[in-house]
């Protein structure tokens, strides 16, 4: 990763990190209710924002409507309530580390309710070592120790912990189709509106902070917490991939420790220690296990629908110089489009299983077969058939835009040409 990437890997791990210490300082002067009506108000107004720029269309069916507020209960409202009433009892380090095991109970509920979730050794053997992780974490208190950690404080945490893994799961299942800026702008709404409902029958007369601090508190978990991290975590996804992209995940729970430890002055216990390291290499050894290919596909689509921009063909252009040397644009429905520039002769070959397109952008290729040879000129297509033996000519530069199946070799079956890409830049 370079200095940006890493400096928004960084910050994104911060802005995580540090919500359960921000909300441990807002519920020391405000009621949990409370708290949670103005951080989904303010994350309402950052969403609400980027749904006017973006203009994603709403979807009309009613069930999509039930199913948005339904996860804008199980996602938003239920959880962040029960995570800023337990924080008045458990410390925002305890807290962290527990809502850190959410993949664990992910995994849990997709099994039973996803067909697509297969039990495997690795999983179960993630999820023993995470759930032994939140019996170290608990020990104290399941013991009636000198904790100043309460029971009820970290089954409020377990309690979102679940809370978040249904919602996650019932996403998948009902709204993998439902645009994302949409989905998350009306669920909130609908969360934040059973939630001042809530406040004002549960916390009244609502009692409004006064230290600064805890307003600044409140707007960093609104603003910062859900519209920035979101953004941070897709162009990470998108220039890091993400693979590098998720192992943020596994940071910020430690960030949120370092934080209360540093400046709320919380006990490092050796059951904290202990237990975070087993928490976060239970996730690991969960997601590790998870089908690599099909985690990729599906943050793909999500950044796909999240950035999508136009393309303009003659700047990609202008970003490389090097000949032979194909560029990923985008993918559709299986699809690779790519872009390359072309000079000189390249070598026969036959792709046995892809057809391929090709669209002259500028320049003049010929293309020889065994039995012809075809001109293209700008603005030219041309669909080579697989099993059919083609020899690219550019006797000066030509600009190529493709469209091969994903996984096709620029050499097909000739590998021994030392132009051969397997892997592919995006630009
Ligand atoms: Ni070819």
């Amino acid at each position: 990763m370079n200095l940006k990437q890493w400096m928004a890997f960084i910050l994104l791990a911060v802005i995580w990190g540090s919500s359960y210490l921000w909300i441990k300082i807002a519920v020391g002067e405000m009621g949990p209710f409370t708290l949670v009506a103005f951080r989904l108000l303010f994350g309402a107004i950052f969403l609400l924002a980027i749904v006017l720029i973006r203009r994603p269309e709403f979807p009309k069916q009613k069930s999509i409507w039930a199913s948005m507020a339904f996860v804008g209960l199980v996602n938003s409202a239920i959880p962040f309530v029960l995570i800023s009433w337990g924080e008045i009892y458990i410390d925002s380090a305890m807290a962290s580390i527990l809502i850190g095991a959410v993949p664990l109970f992910t995994l849990f509920i997709a099994h039973w309710t996803l067909k697509d979730d297969r039990m495997t050794i690795a999983k179960i053997l993630g999820l023993i070592i995470g759930f032994v992780g939140i019996i170290v974490l608990m020990s104290e208190s399941l013991t009636g120790g000198s904790s100043q950690n309460s029971l009820w404080g970290q089954l409020a945490m377990l309690a979102a912990a679940a809370s978040y893994a249904i919602g996650i799961t019932f996403t998948r299942r009902r709204l993998s189709d439902v645009s994302h800026s949409v989905q998350a702008l009306v669920s909130v709404i609908f969360a934040d509106t059973f939630i001042w409902v809530a406040t004002i029958g549960l916390e009244s007369p609502i009692q409004l902070p006064e230290a600064p601090i805890v307003w600044w508190a409140v707007l960093i978990l609104g603003f910062l917490g859900t519209g920035l991290a979101y953004r941070l975590f897709f162009y990470l996804i998108q220039s890091a991939g993400a693979t590098k992209a998720s192992m943020v995940t596994y940071v910020a729970p430690v960030v949120g420790v370092i934080l209360g430890v540093a400046f709320l002055n919380e006990a490092l216990t050796w059951q904290l220690i202990l237990g975070t390291i087993l928490v976060v290499g239970a996730v690991l050894v969960v997601n590790r296990s998870v089908s690599k290919k099909k985690f990729e596909t599906k943050i793909r689509n999500t950044v796909k629908e999240i950035f999508m921009d136009k393309i303009n063909i003659a700047e990609k252009f202008s970003q490389f110089d090097t000949h032979w040397d194909p560029k990923l644009l985008g993918e559709l429905n299986g699809q690779h489009v790519k872009i390359v520039k072309l000079k000189g002769e390249f070598v026969w070959h036959q792709h046995e299983h892809e057809d391929e397109l090709f669209l002259v952008v500028k320049g003049t290729l010929l293309v020889k077969f065994r039995d012809k040879d075809v001109e293209l000129n700008e603005g030219e297509m041309l669909i080579i058939p697989k099993g059919v033996e083609h020899l690219p000519i550019a006797k000066d530069e030509v600009h190529l835009l493709m469209f091969e199946p994903v996984g096709t070799v620029n050499t097909g079956n000739v590998t021994t040409d030392e132009r051969m890409v397997v892997e592919l830049e995006q630009i």
